[in-house]
């Protein structure tokens, strides 16, 4: 397949900050793919070099086909960008945004405006299309920006954090736009701290920490890297935590991972059966009856936290269908999971 990105050794510093340490990537046409970091991991940076408003130390990268040094504004005329914030006109309508972006692509007064109305009407802004834009929701600011984005028709696009801030519903609405994108031939570079988001859309996803890629594959690779299942233990009461850590503690090589808001413990299941029917024993024992005793598969945040150590700005509570499926009761759970293992093979 063709590739629309790559980008070898890509460095960049600000001051003294190595902000970018020789990042690489490589991304087939046609597809998404998903970039993944803790705060200041280097995901903007990465993201304005590529699409060639900041230059880099040093490396070199293609979009489109075209050598981002040599070629920049070949480059500039294959891409759209929507930044990490909003970047719409206040005083102008919503259509006006879109029209004044075709003029500034000298599509011409007519065209610009037909591309307009398309797409106002292609991301639900038909009827906002005339009001100003700073009366716009942050979720009809985000369909503008991105609508914005696309006049042009560009091959590539480079979406950084296009959804946060967003509600679910406007999220999802706006994962179905950037599928239909896609899905006409579309290839995506994607930053998000919702690994939620990576899961559903990327193709395939990078993990950046401190300017360097840590890990990439699909998201099921990458689950699968973490340790396939995890034992986890859930208690109604905030005092029984410790507890529950040292026993897991004690039936794993792995250290516990706890999130104190859920009184949720786990542990990655490496010894299966054995190391379930040690932990059930272990806190019966102690007289400690869980509020969720339970196997689910390894979800990315899982994978992001044992790669950095942080937590994602997961959206797995509010979206159904994430690796908690498995998650329902004790026994069922065990079973189910084992066999929603063996479905894919
Ligand atoms: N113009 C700048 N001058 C100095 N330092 C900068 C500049 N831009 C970014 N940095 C630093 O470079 C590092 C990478 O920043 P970058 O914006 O690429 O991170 P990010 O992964 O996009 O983070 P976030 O998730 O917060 O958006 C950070 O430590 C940041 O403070
Ligand atoms: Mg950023």
């Amino acid at each position: 397949m063709e590739t629309a990105i790559t980008a070898e050794g890509l460095r960049k510093r600000y001051g003294d900050h190595q902000a970018l340490s020789g990042i690489d990537l490589s991304v087939p046409a046609g597809t998404i793919l998903g970039v993944l970091g803790p705060n200041g991991a280097g995901k903007t940076t990465t993201v304005r070099i590529l699409a060639t408003l900041l230059e880099p130390d040093e490396g070199r990268a293609t979009v489109a086909g075209y050598d981002l040094a040599k070629q920049p504004l070949q480059v500039r005329r294959n891409i759209g960008l929507t930044g990490q914030y909003a970047a719409v006109d206040e005083r102008l309508t919503g259509r006006e945004n879109i029209e004044l972006i075709g003029v500034l692509l000298h599509l011409g007064r007519r065209a610009a405006k037909a591309r307009a109305a398309e797409l106002l009407e292609q991301f639900g802004l038909t009827d906002a299309g005339d009001r100003m834009a700073k009366t716009y929701s942050g979720g009809m600011r985000r369909r503008l920006d991105l609508a914005a984005s696309l006049v042009a028709r560009p091959p590539v696009l480079f979406l950084d954090e296009p959804t946060t801030g967003l509600d679910l519903t406007s999220r999802l609405a706006l994962w179905g736009m950037i599928r239909e994108q896609v899905d006409s031939g579309t290839t995506v570079l994607l930053t998000t701290q919702y690994l939620e988001e990576a899961d559903q859309l990327a193709d395939s996803i990078v993990v950046i920490d401190n300017g360097r890629v840590i890990a990439d594959g699909t998201p099921d690779e990458l689950k699968r890297k973490v340790g396939g299942e995890r034992l986890e233990v859930s208690v109604a009461d905030a005092v029984d935590l410790p507890a529950v850590i040292r026993t897991l503690a004690a039936v794993s090589p792995a250290v516990p991972v706890v999130d104190d808001e859920t009184r949720t413990v786990s542990v990655p299941l490496t010894g299966g059966v054995a190391t379930i029917a040690s932990a059930a024993a272990g806190l019966e024992t102690l007289g400690i009856e869980p509020e969720d005793f339970a196997v689910r598969r390894s979800s990315l945040d899982d994978v992001f936290l044992a790669l950095t150590g942080q937590t994602g700005r997961a959206a797995a509570s509010d979206t159904a269908g994430d690796g908690k499926e498995a998650g329902q009761g004790p026994v069922a759970a065990v079973s189910n999971s084992k066999q929603k293992e063996k479905e894919p093979a």
